[in-house]
């Protein structure tokens, strides 16, 4: 791919699309943005846009609108796409499984009718360490056995093999399944970042809102773990090298080696408390907490061997844990309402 081709990002205003946009614009790409905004919202991009003194074209639309795509890869000479648009909380796919798997599964299948009647068949995927389950051993390499155990992490692991059997018939396919451990942090500019759009999810943005104040007191799953303080451990990943990681896929494509996983993440764990204290240190603050039940479904500690990553796309994880926090927090203190401040 040369870094001057057309790329379509799906879900580009989203927290991963954010970041990633500003790194592929600063390699050179050019740009054009497909978001529905239902987790998002065309701030996110007017802000990309500031940062990066590029306009970046945004469509609102619907990977599931196949009549749209069709346009888009008419109108627009796209060289390949980087799959971001996904539903991702877990907890709610097992409440709406069916919105999960046609947001998720049909919209990739229809996207990917889209590219091939395009003749575009260069993809990068979001996928996830969730697809791994609960491994057997640590650290996680590609070739461990894959698993879900909720329909978000089923739409991924299904996707996975859709796009193997969409290679097997048809070799012209170059696709990048990237599998992220757990993404944190912000733009060092504080201008973009994660901005839950309900009592979020995850450890990070739940911690800074209790940093900003706009929660009382971070509930630490589970304080039982066979792990170093017996909280849960994660291999965090900042979200700048995880925007680096598409921009290294995208040069791997072009060498057209057919479909291949790759773990994104940094080969470390650290447990809830180490990141809690790591933020503290970041904001200047004690923060509150209570140690409370494990949340079903969650494993002890998961990270990442990110050994393949380094060998075949030349990418490694550059960022510890105070940048993440330093970054995740500039971020959340200067928009403490995320982008609706
Ligand atoms: P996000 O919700 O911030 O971004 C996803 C974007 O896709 C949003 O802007 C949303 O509006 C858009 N979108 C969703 N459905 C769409 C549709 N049908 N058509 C068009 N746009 C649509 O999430 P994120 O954290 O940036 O995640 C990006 C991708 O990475 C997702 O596929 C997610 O499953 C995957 N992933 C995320 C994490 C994580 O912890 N953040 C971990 C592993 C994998
Ligand atoms: N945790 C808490 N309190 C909270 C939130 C989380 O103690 O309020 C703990 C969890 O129990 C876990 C750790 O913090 O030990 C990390 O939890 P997250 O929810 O931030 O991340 P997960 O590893 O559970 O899952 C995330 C994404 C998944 C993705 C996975 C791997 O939510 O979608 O990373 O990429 F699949």
């Amino acid at each position: 791919m040369q870094s001057t081709a057309r790329v379509l990002v799906t879900g580009g205003a989203g927290y991963i699309g954010t970041h990633t946009c500003i790194q592929l614009l600063s390699a050179g790409y050019q740009l054009l943005v497909l978001d529905n905004f239902s987790n998002s919202s065309p701030e996110a991009l007017h802000r990309v846009q500031a940062i990066t003194g590029i306009e970046v074209p945004g469509i609102e639309g619907d990977i599931n609108d196949a009549a749209l795509l069709d346009r888009l890869f008419e109108q627009h000479a796209i060289d390949a796409v980087i799959h971001f648009a996904g539903l991702k909380a877990v907890g709610e796919s097992v409440a709406q499984p069916l919105r999960y798997y046609h947001n998720n599964v049909s919209g990739t299948v229809t996207l990917c009718q889209a590219m091939q009647r395009a003749g575009v068949f260069n993809l990068v995927f979001s996928s996830s360490a969730t697809v791994y389950g609960d491994p057997a051993t640590l650290p996680i390499r590609e070739d461990f056995p894959t698993s879900a155990t909720n329909p978000y992490g089923r739409s991924k692991l299904i996707i996975e093999e859709i796009l193997g059997d969409l290679y097997t018939s048809d070799p012209r396919w170059n696709v990048a399944l990237l599998r992220y451990f757990n993404p944190v942090g912000a733009h060092p500019s504080g201008l973009i970042g994660e901005d839950p759009s309900d009592i979020p999810n995850n450890l990070m943005p739940y911690i800074a809102q209790v940093a900003v104040g706009r929660r009382e007191r971070l509930s630490v799953f589970g304080s039982d773990y066979p792990t170093v303080d017996g909280t849960g451990v994660r291999d965090y990943i900042h979200v700048m090298d995880l925007a680096d990681g598409h921009v290294r896929a995208l040069a791997w494509l072009q060498q057209g080696l057919g479909i291949k996983a790759f773990n994104l993440g940094t080969g470390r764990g650290y447990s809830v408390l180490e990141m809690l204290k790591a933020f503290e240190q970041a904001c200047g603050k004690t923060l509150a907490y209570e140690l409370v039940a494990r949340r079903p479904g969650d494993v002890a500690s998961c990270y990442a061997d990110p050994t393949l990553a380094e060998q075949e796309l030349g990418w490694k994880a550059t960022l510890g844990i105070e940048a993440m926090c330093a970054d995740g927090w500039r971020w959340q203190s200067q928009n403490p309402e995320g982008y609706r401040s």
